[in-house]
């Protein structure tokens, strides 16, 4: 018998995150949390030099030292075969060094111990007699024909190239160019910066040499991949390797990789028969683990003098470090950077990539962004504004201009993209009109000739996240598809399980909100499961905003597949034809006959007591989806700064960021998505940065000198929407978590060089320090324009 309900809270729903109960009360399960009986702890020798040679490690002292039980060392791991291992690019990296260092920080040497304090004193006693080598410490001075051969371990490497790679049409490119009225250039270098999550890495390895099982818990934002990856390496069989990834404090990209503490311990285990936990310190995170970033890049513009496009011309040194472990799709050796041309109705393009081996940590991770679409909306924007100058165009305008119209969807970028969908226009028109633009520009010109340095900087970003289609994305050969499992009990309650692994995004909130959308059973009555190999469905893990994309349609596609057997029981228990049920959540209707009705509650329950003949009992199912297409979502913000002229600080005045995520699934945990991309974008415009001295030595390896914004420094954000719907994600969904950091760099920096503008500033690189701000402003006094 049918009931009247509350209104189900499916899409479109602030629901509370259902995760922050644990949360807020402490009660979360975070990998240091993880106790096993009889575990034993793990710390880490790294090397102080970029690049040295190593003559012998003496461990002898560290093993004679009080509660020490193991000194692990490269040649240790050698006779194991696991002294290298694989990077998810397919090159190898060290997993203890032996014969060399090739950067600071690089892993020498791990104790085992029966105490992390203990662990870490004993690593004071051990000896490793180092002969330093010149240190490589930019793609430029690698690619020099004196500089010293970082990997010289690979046979078939004589320099520090790793790779060219090319997309576009080079020809059609310069015909554009030929023709151009105006060519608009710009060198700039997006630095090295770090996703820094609250956690920092680690492991609780826990292999029993009795059953050969391996469970290992882990930091891991790709728990299955990481267990296939295991399996491959280690040679061990895959179905005794258990990855289960906890609670994550924040992600970013950094969690994505397999690092080379995970394999020690997980060694350590297996020979000594006891759980080893290893948990990084704050330091080892930052001049270790997965970087992001650090594109040298040349763009130039060819345009008509009215402002209109004609080419876009890019090349690009990417600073890969040591080991290339760049962590994106096996295809395209700069990720998606060839979504270069943005927004843009652009005729021809060509996109050129050179990436170097340096003295510096490897990485190259999705840092909230979909495998290098960060840098290159970065530099068309500034392109962009600087053409909209140069032209003596509003940079509004020239981008209006110049936008891809909402009629001309699907759009076949010049670099291989089809944009499913979007409305430039839209939502450009939106944050101008929400800043008052117009009022602004009018501010600008008063405040300007009040002598004060008042700055506008406009943003529009395309955003491509999804991956993706089996036929051109892998890792490793992995294909990029995701699955989802959906339970119903008895009682009417359901657990979802899901190859996505949430860091802090609330997937136990909006995955259940969607089966809530598709079934009509609350989100609370809804359990989502997550992070576990052996308990969940395969799937490449959460980074580059691809859950919802991927993992999200796989969750309501099964709860579509799950709603058909729903039907037929529905329709069993009513007594008529399948095809004469009507489903308006939460109950299953007859057509013509709405009080003749069943919940989705009655039905669970038939499918275990009350189905009919013939058909299997249960009410569940699993999807695995293997997405149509890549889908674009984009926006538009807008900065208004004030710089300092007796200081350099700029201090933002307004910033508007107007979002289309296509249909959003929790408004509410959209907008914190876009609040904490926003600052993180904020961040790298203004302060983060991971640097390096001419020996290699890392500059930014604490919060002391790598600069994380507090709620002190972080601008207040006025935030807009538009929607426009993907086409072919079922629920019309587009990711939400990168866009804000993608989009958001250039807008600030676009403001600031819009300020300095009148001194005749074109260029100043991230981040903009006051520092650097101030310099700038002297150097343009002096005659310089900046850079
Ligand atoms: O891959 P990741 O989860 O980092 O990014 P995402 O797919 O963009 O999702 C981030 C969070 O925002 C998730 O909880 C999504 O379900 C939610 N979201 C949403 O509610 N509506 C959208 N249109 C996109 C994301």
């Amino acid at each position: 018998m049918a009931t009247e309900t509350d209104e189900i809270r499916g899409i479109g729903h602030s629901v509370r995150r259902k995760e922050d109960d644990r949360f807020i009360r402490g009660r979360g399960n975070y990998i240091d949390d993880v106790q096993l009986p009889g575990m034993l702890h793990m710390a880490i020798l790294r090397s102080p030099y970029a690049h040295a040679k190593i003559n012998g490690i003496d461990t002898s002292a560290a093993q004679a030292m009080p509660g020490v039980i193991a000194v692990v060392t490269g040649e240790l791991m050698a006779q194991h075969n696991l002294a290298w291992m694989p990077t998810l690019s397919g090159d190898t990296q060290a997993v203890l060094a032996t014969d060399k260092v090739r950067f600071q920080g690089q892993e020498v040497a791990a104790v085992i111990a029966d105490d992390p304090y203990r662990a870490k004193d004993a690593l004071d006693g051990i000896i490793v007699d180092y002969e330093a080598l010149p240190a490589v410490v930019s793609p430029q001075s690698a690619m020099a024909d004196a500089a010293p051969v970082i990997r010289d371990e690979k046979e078939d490497q004589s320099d520090n190239h790793i790779y060219h790679w090319e997309s576009g049409d080079k020809d059609k490119t310069d015909a554009a160019f030929a023709q151009a009225d105006l060519v608009v250039k710009l060198d700039t270098h997006y630095p090295r910066s770090h996703p820094a999550p609250l956690e920092t890495c680690g492991c609780v390895a826990d292999v029993d040499p009795a059953t050969g099982q391996a469970t290992i818990y882990m930091t891991s934002q790709a728990p299955h991949a990481v267990r296939t990856v295991f399996a491959l390496v280690a040679g061990l069989p895959e179905e005794n390797i258990r990855i289960v990834s906890p609670d994550i404090g924040g992600g970013f990209g950094n969690k994505v990789p397999v690092y080379p503490g995970y394999v020690v311990a997980t060694a350590a285990s297996l020979l000594l028969g006891k759980p080893v936990k290893w948990i990084e310190d704050r330091t080892e995170n930052l001049i270790s683990t997965g970087f992001a970033r650090d594109f040298h890049m040349h763009g130039e513009m060819a345009l008509k003098r009215d402002g209109t496009m004609l080419g876009l011309r890019t090349s690009l040194l990417a600073d890969e470090g040591a080991f290339h472990a760049d962590a994106q799709p096996s295809k395209f050796k700069v990720g998606l950077f060839h979504i270069v041309t943005g927004s843009y109705d652009l005729p021809a393009a060509h996109v050129a990539a050179d990436g170097y081996y340096t003295n510096k940590a490897p990485g190259g991770v999705a840092y909230r962004c979909s495998f290098r679409v960060t840098e290159a909306s970065y530099l068309i924007e500034r392109l962009v504004q600087n053409a909209a100058y140069e032209l003596d165009i509003d940079p509004a305008d020239i981008r209006k201009k110049n936008f891809i119209d909402k009629d001309q969807f699907p759009y076949e970028s010049v670099t291989g993209f089809v944009y499913d969908s979007g409305d430039y226009h839209a939502a450009m028109e939106k944050a101008l009109e929400m800043i008052d633009y117009a009022g602004l520009r009018e501010e600008q010109k008063k405040e300007r000739s009040d002598g004060k340095l008042w700055g506008i900087g406009l943003a529009s970003f395309t955003e491509v996240v999804g991956a993706g289609p089996h036929k051109d994305y892998d890792i490793l050969g992995l294909k990029m598809n995701d699955g989802a499992e959906l339970r119903i009990h008895p009682t009417g309650k359901a657990i979802l399980k899901i190859s996505s692994k949430t860091q802090g995004q609330g997937h136990e909130t909006t995955f259940a909100q969607i089966v809530a959308e598709e079934l009509g059973i609350q989100p609370e009555d809804i359990k989502v499961m997550h992070g576990d190999t052996d308990n969940t469905p395969y799937g490449l893990g959460t980074y580059a905003s691809r859950s919802t994309p991927v993992s999200g349609a796989a969750t309501a596609m099964v709860a579509r597949r799950v709603g058909e057997k729903a039907q037929k029981i529905a329709a069993h228990l009513l007594e008529v034809d399948e095809n004469d049920i009507e489903f308006h959540r939460p109950n299953f209707t007859v057509k013509g006959a709405p009080d003749r009705a069943v919940t989705i509650q009655d039905v669970a329950f038939a499918a275990y007591t009350n189905f009919p003949d013939g058909m299997e009992a249960g009410l569940e199912g699993n999807y695995y989806y293997d997405p149509p297409n890549l889908t674009f979502p984009f926006g538009t913000y807008a900065v208004a700064v004030e710089v300092d002229p007796e200081t350099g600080e700029w201090e933002v005045k307004r910033m508007v960021a107007v979002d289309d995520c296509g249909v959003r699934i929790n408004p509410m945990i959209v907008e914190g998505q876009i609040h904490g991309g926003l600052t993180e974008g904020y961040a790298i415009a203004a302060m983060e940065l991971i640097t390096f001295d001419d020996d290699g030595n890392c500059i930014g390896a604490n919060f002391m000198d790598y600069l994380i914004p507090t709620a002190v420094e972080t601008p207040r954000f006025e935030l807009g929407e538009t929607v426009t719907p993907s086409p072919h994600h079922p629920i019309g969904a587009k990711g939400v978590g990168e866009s804000a950091t993608v989009g958001s760099p250039a807008a600030f920096v676009n403001a600031v060089i819009d300020a300095l503008r009148p001194l005749g500033v074109t260029n100043i690189d991230m981040p903009l320090t006051s520092a650097k701000v101030w310099e700038a402003i002297q150097a343009a006094k002096a005659g310089g324009t900046g850079g």
